[in-house]
């Protein structure tokens, strides 16, 4: 559900708290990136959404775009993450379009479920290669933009990696890579004034990777009683973006309802771990 006006009407943040500066999303398009790239918008910033898909990513950059009135958004399309050349591109437009870039979202993702048994070599490369490469080259094509403005970059990691989750091996390792670099790029940017954080989304409802990842009814799992809403991480996006985050760099922020913290994410139910290692199948093409 995309995010609307009474997001601000209703919440607590200045309507502008965001006029005349620039945010520039990878995975701008998806469910998770686009509430976060339309909530920036709503409070007054300008957006580049960065995807490979021309089509959907155009769509998007047109809809993002009614949500404020003198609102731009330019559509980055046919962008490779894994190409940093391609990225860099799509500074360099738009840079040339919205003036500059003060904020980063590296959120594009790729993922699937595979047994480890079942997971090639370049479907490993591939996930790695989209989801840490990817969030690397963001910060690299960014960073002359980051420096000049004093920027933030926020990347969207994960959970997975926090304990040992079947059949998401090769996007728990890239999500771990996340991590440290965030926090690496926290220390070594932190002189340059450039902030950087981790934001790491439990289940949320609605968005490509809950709908393809999850099965069965597991709200009463969750300490908050509820999945989460893409919502929940615009909250915290605006949050980590926002003045009032000013001192906080090389965090990760888990907006999960606290679910991890239950560590129990498999049930037979839903992930038949045991019967999959015993007949030594592969669990499908999710
Ligand atoms: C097993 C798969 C596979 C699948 C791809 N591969 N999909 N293996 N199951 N479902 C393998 C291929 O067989 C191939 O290995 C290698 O991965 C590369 O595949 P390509 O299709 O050539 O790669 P590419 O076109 O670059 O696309 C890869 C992809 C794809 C991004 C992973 O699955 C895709 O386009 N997905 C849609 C976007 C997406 O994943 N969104 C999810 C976002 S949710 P071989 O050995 O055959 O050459 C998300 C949340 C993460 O990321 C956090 C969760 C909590």
């Amino acid at each position: 559900m995309p995010i609307t006006r009474e997001f601000i009407e209703n919440g607590p943040w200045k309507p502008d708290l965001f006029r005349g500066k620039v945010v520039f999303v990878t995975g701008g398009a998806g469910t998770i990136c686009r509430g976060q790239t339309e909530a920036m918008v709503l409070l007054g910033a300008n957006a580049a959404i960065v995807g490979r898909n021309v089509e959907k990513t155009e769509k998007a950059a047109r809809e993002i775009e009614q949500l404020r009135s003198g609102a731009k958004v330019v559509a980055c399309s046919g962008t490779d993450v894994r190409d940093v050349h391609s990225l860099a591109k799509a500074v360099e437009k738009t840079v040339q379009e919205l003036g500059r870039i003060d904020f980063v979202i590296a959120g594009a993702a790729g993922n699937f479920l595979s047994d480890f048994n079942h997971l090639s070599s370049n479907a490993f490369k591939t996930v790695v290669s989209i989801d840490l490469l990817g969030s690397y080259n963001t910060a690299k094509a960014c960073f002359e933009q980051l420096r000049k403005n004093k920027g933030s970059i926020l990347f969207v990691s994960a959970t997975l990696h926090y304990y040992g989750i079947p059949f998401q091996l090769h996007v728990g390792a890239a999500k771990a890579g996340v991590d440290a670099l965030s926090n690496a790029l926290a220390v070594e940017l932190g002189p340059l004034g450039i902030r950087s954080n981790c934001i790491a989304p439990g289940w949320i409802e609605g968005t490509e990777g809950f709908d393809r990842l999850m099965g069965g009814n597991l709200k009463r799992k969750v300490p908050l009683q509820r999945y989460g809403k893409v919502e929940d991480i615009a909250q915290s996006t605006i949050y980590l973006f926002s003045p009032a985050a000013d001192y906080v760099t090389g965090t990760i922020q888990v907006v999960d309802g606290a679910v991890w913290h239950v560590g129990s994410f498999i049930g037979d139910d839903v992930y038949p771990v045991r019967i999959i290692a015993a007949n030594n199948e592969p669990i499908g093409k999710l």
